[in-house]
């Protein structure tokens, strides 16, 4: 719950990146036994963006962080933390913040990775929520960056048609009483974590001559697993967090929902019976970027103007772990 102190923490500037080349369903058709039918029926889904094979999370991390930066009106040594959230990390260690540091030159600040899936940007806006809120920090760098292109089957049609690349970023720092983030809601079931998963590559598997020829360096995905999962924690989890901060579906002005599935969020919209037009979309051109997903939206929303002074924003997100969270801002600009 939010502490009741003087240092309230809020988003002061937004930034995201997106590789250029576009991979459209009628491409996935030459690759996989699938059709542009079935993908836009059964996910919204009609294009994504795909890294090239020397383009690196880091480096997606570090443009998105650059324009959130601006956006801010700070500069890279105003930074006190850097949190990323990924699951393709550039290497095992050293952590992506710690590359993302380098690369900005945010000389005075810490860095460290979490790895909690798609719900990876509201874990760091609530990590960061706390350094604010108790006066520790000032500028928190919050990115979530993935290149799951990189670790996607490509001969596996349940999985390949869903995800695409990309980064997001925001500086958390303080904002005016009664206005920020004003809460949040985050939670994990680990007893659901091999419905999705990457099986080899760590501790448990390291990599091997057999790993790769089965594959297992890549997502492995009960789909209709996740699906029920999903379509529950996004009710669950909204309603929680609005709860906490006394407010009911009616007060949102904006729904930023994680970009998995149009189903999953048509269900989630309709239980909350919240208006379509309240709900920012943009799986249709990107697919699932995991953790990317709703700060990508959330910067496009702003720069599309769709968000003003004082609007309350509802985010939710659900991903690997697996992990839930939500959060509530009052918008400050
Ligand atoms: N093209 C054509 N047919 C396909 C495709 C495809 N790309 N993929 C699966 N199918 C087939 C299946 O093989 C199956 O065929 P069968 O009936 O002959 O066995 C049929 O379509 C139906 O398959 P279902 O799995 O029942 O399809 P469903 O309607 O459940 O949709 C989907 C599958 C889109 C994967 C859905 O389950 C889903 O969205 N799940 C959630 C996934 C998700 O959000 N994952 C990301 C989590 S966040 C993170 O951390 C990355």
């Amino acid at each position: 719950m939010s502490q009741n102190n003087t240092f309230k923490a809020g988003i002061l500037g937004t930034g995201s990146f997106l590789p250029e080349n576009k991979l459209t369903n009628k491409d996935l058709e030459k690759m996989v036994d699938t059709s542009d039918e079935w993908i836009v029926s059964r996910t919204g889904i009609k294009e994504r963006r795909i890294a090239p094979p020397s383009m690196t999370t880091s480096y997606m991390a570090t443009e998105a962080a650059k324009k959130a930066i601006e956006d801010a009106k700070i500069t890279a040594e105003d930074i006190d933390l850097i949190i990323v959230a990924t699951v393709v990390p550039d290497m095992n260690f050293p952590s992506t913040a710690c590359l993302v540091q380098a690369n900005i030159g945010a000389i005075k600040a810490a860095a460290f990775d979490i790895e909690v899936g798609c719900s990876g940007f509201i874990y760091g806006l609530s990590i960061a929520k706390q350094f604010i809120e108790n006066g520790t920090y000032k500028n928190v760098l919050v990115i979530a960056a993935d290149v799951l292109s990189k670790i996607t089957n490509w001969e596996d049609r349940n999985t390949c048609v869903l995800f695409g690349d990309g980064a997001g970023a925001a500086i958390v720092g303080q904002v005016e009483d009664g206005y920020g983030i004003l809460d949040n809601f985050i939670g994990a079931d680990g007893k659901g974590g091999m419905h999705l998963y990457m099986p080899a590559g760590g501790s448990r598997m390291p990599a091997c001559e057999e790993s790769v020829k089965n594959k297992l360096h890549t997502i492995h995905m009960n789909g209709q697993e996740v699906f029920k999962f999903a379509v529950n924690v996004m009710n669950t989890a909204t309603i929680e967090v609005l709860n906490r901060c006394g407010l009911k579906p009616e007060d949102v002005d904006i729904f930023i929902p994680h970009q998995a599935n149009i189903r999953i969020i048509d269900a989630a919209i309709k239980k909350l019976k919240l208006s379509k037009e309240k709900v920012f979309i943009n799986l249709d051109k990107y697919g699932n970027m995991s953790a990317a997903s709703v700060a990508v939206a959330l910067d496009e929303a702003l720069k599309a103007g769709k968000i003003k002074n004082g609007d309350i924003i509802l985010m939710v997100a659900f991903g690997a772990g697996l992990t839930w969270g939500s959060t509530v801002i009052k918008w400050f600009k």
